[in-house]
């Protein structure tokens, strides 16, 4: 069989880069296109997975669950922070957020996401997600969400 010489490009593969990533994006990419394999999603078949890297240094991930009733549906996103505050508790801080899909489809984050990390993440965490032609997007949240819901004391 003919040997196949399959040429990677450091600027579509950050694991291939000598710069170092902090925010371990490679890593959590690939965690959460794992997680996309277990994701309950029946009805609209987009099978979605996330992982968060904790200021711990700890990883948990998350992938979507549905339900008949559609408005019950959980993202990948809420599912891997609520597991994180379930095995953590609520002091979790997030440094980086991964989302993937099975399809392989350009994909952000939805609005109630991205609310949802703001409640845990400093602006400046890094959220990485599925772009055109298959790279990889990395955003910081005040990119995705420029003016979260904050709630004042009265
Ligand atoms: N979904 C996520 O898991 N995360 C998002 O940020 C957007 C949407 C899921 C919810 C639903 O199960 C499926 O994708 C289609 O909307």
């Amino acid at each position: 069989m003919a040997a196949r010489i399959v040429t990677r490009n450091p600027e579509q593969d950050p694991s291939l880069s000598s710069k170092p990533q902090p925010d371990r994006s490679t890593e959590l990419q690939h965690l959460a296109e794992a997680a996309c394999h277990r994701s309950y999603a029946p009805y609209s078949r987009f099978h979605v997975g996330a992982a968060i890297l904790l200021e711990s240094g700890d990883v948990v991930t998350g992938c979507n669950v549905e339900n008949a009733s559609y408005r019950l549906t959980t993202c990948a996103e809420q599912n891997a922070i609520a597991a994180a505050v379930a095995k953590y508790g609520p002091a979790i801080r997030i440094r980086a957020v991964a989302v993937a899909n099975l399809a392989k489809a350009p994909c952000q984050p939805c609005g109630a996401c991205r609310q949802t990390i703001a409640e845990f993440a400093d602006r400046d965490a890094v959220i990485s997600f599925p772009g055109d032609d298959g790279l990889t997007v990395r955003r910081t949240l005040s990119e995705l969400l420029p003016a979260a819901f904050e709630l004042k004391e009265l």
